[in-house]
């Protein structure tokens, strides 16, 4: 990370399956933007702390050619809310979580990731029980959204 770049930190619960989909999706978007920014997802929990995305957003991410190599999973830390310029939760309850984790200070910084979709209080739902429709579904919402994070720090 260059002190130049905008750190942009995706979070929902378990950091296998939205927010590394989101950190994928994103990243491809951002490359072909041309924009430099650090790039990064985390979980508010860890359950799966060190395992890569789960095989279902992998399959359903490399279907539209984006790439989850090198991605591992790792917990939220004290220091994201000052090192990330934006955070964006998957859902309310990461939501509330990151918010009670951080200083006050940082909350400006913490977002629904939806709300760059247009989609104001909506969540990404967590597929993690349910079946493929699930993943495609999140895919999708992620796109959205990243497209139009991208048009918001273009202007
Ligand atoms: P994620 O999905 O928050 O999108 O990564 C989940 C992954 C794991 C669990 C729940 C949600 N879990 O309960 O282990």
């Amino acid at each position: 990370m260059t002190t130049q770049q905008t750190a942009i930190l995706f979070v929902c619960l378990g950091n296998i399956c939205r927010s590394p989909t989101a950190e994928a999706v994103f990243r491809h978007k951002a490359e072909e933007a041309g924009l430099n920014l650090f790039i990064d997802s985390a979980g508010t929990h860890g359950y799966h702390i060190g395992s890569p995305p789960d095989n279902r957003s992998q399959a359903a991410g490399q279907a539209l050619g984006y790439s989850f190599k090198g991605l591992k999973c790792r917990r939220v830390s004290d220091e994201d809310f000052e090192k990330f310029d934006l955070i964006l939760a998957m859902d309310h309850s990461n939501l509330n979580n990151l918010r009670e984790m951080s200083d006050p200070v940082y909350h400006h910084k913490i977002k629904l990731m939806l709300d760059y979709a247009g989609l104001k209080d909506e969540e990404v739902p967590d597929p993690y029980y349910g079946g493929k429709k699930g993943f495609e579904l999140v895919l999708s919402l992620i796109e959205q959204a990243s497209d139009g994070l991208i048009a918001t720090l273009r202007k």
